[in-house]
């Protein structure tokens, strides 16, 4: 019985994003969502969308963690973009909360995000690439078809910025992602 209840519950959850692309008269989706303390990972956050805006036929929807937003934006969503700087070996502690969010949803029938595109950046200061690789592995859990991800190393000391190169980067990933999005 059980069974049959989480067969409905998924069937009612494409269902609904079904119809509310064709709401959209097939814009294509693209959610990127992040944490970011000092500023780093929102820049590669801002690059990702500029190359996907600039893909047409795109809609881009930016979020950072800790700003009040539904879940529900992800129905519609064709694309699902995550990011977070590494914090004591993880990504950060808002970070690893929306991802239990995320699971508990989609295990209550309550959010699909299986069969999206995505895939996962962020900054680390000196050892920390490792867990934005495992942010990948996360989304790829949740049913996510997951393209290699976008890191960016910036050594806190001597100060140093973001590089142009890895915001190119992110500008490419955008624009990968909401091509991709954009055929499926
Ligand atoms: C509390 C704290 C813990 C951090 N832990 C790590 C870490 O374990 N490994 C690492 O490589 N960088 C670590 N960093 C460096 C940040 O990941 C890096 O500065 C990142 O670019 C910050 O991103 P943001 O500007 O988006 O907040 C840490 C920084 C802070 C503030």
């Amino acid at each position: 019985m059980r069974f049959i209840y989480n067969i409905y519950k998924q069937f009612a959850a494409l269902e609904r994003q079904h119809l509310r692309k064709d709401v959209r008269r097939g814009m294509t989706k693209v959610v990127i969502m992040y944490d970011s303390k000092s500023g780093n990972t929102e820049a590669m956050a801002k690059s990702i969308a500029e190359g996907a805006k600039a893909v047409s036929g795109v809609e881009v929807v930016l979020r950072k963690l800790g700003e009040p937003f539904s879940l529900r934006i992800l129905d519609d969503a064709d694309a699902l973009i995550l990011g977070s700087p590494a914090h004591y070996g993880h990504v950060t502690l808002e970070m690893r909360d929306f991802l239990a969010r995320l699971r508990g949803a989609q295990e209550a029938g309550r959010l699909e995000l299986r069969g999206k595109i995505g895939a996962a950046f962020g900054s680390y200061g000196w050892d920390g690439g490792v867990c934005i690789e495992r942010l990948g592995i996360d989304l790829e859990n949740l049913g996510i078809k997951v393209q290699s991800p976008v890191l960016a190393q910036v050594p806190p000391l001597p100060y140093s910025a973001l590089k142009e190169k890895s915001l190119n980067e992110c500008r490419n990933l955008g624009e990968t992602i909401a091509t991709k999005a954009l055929k499926q």
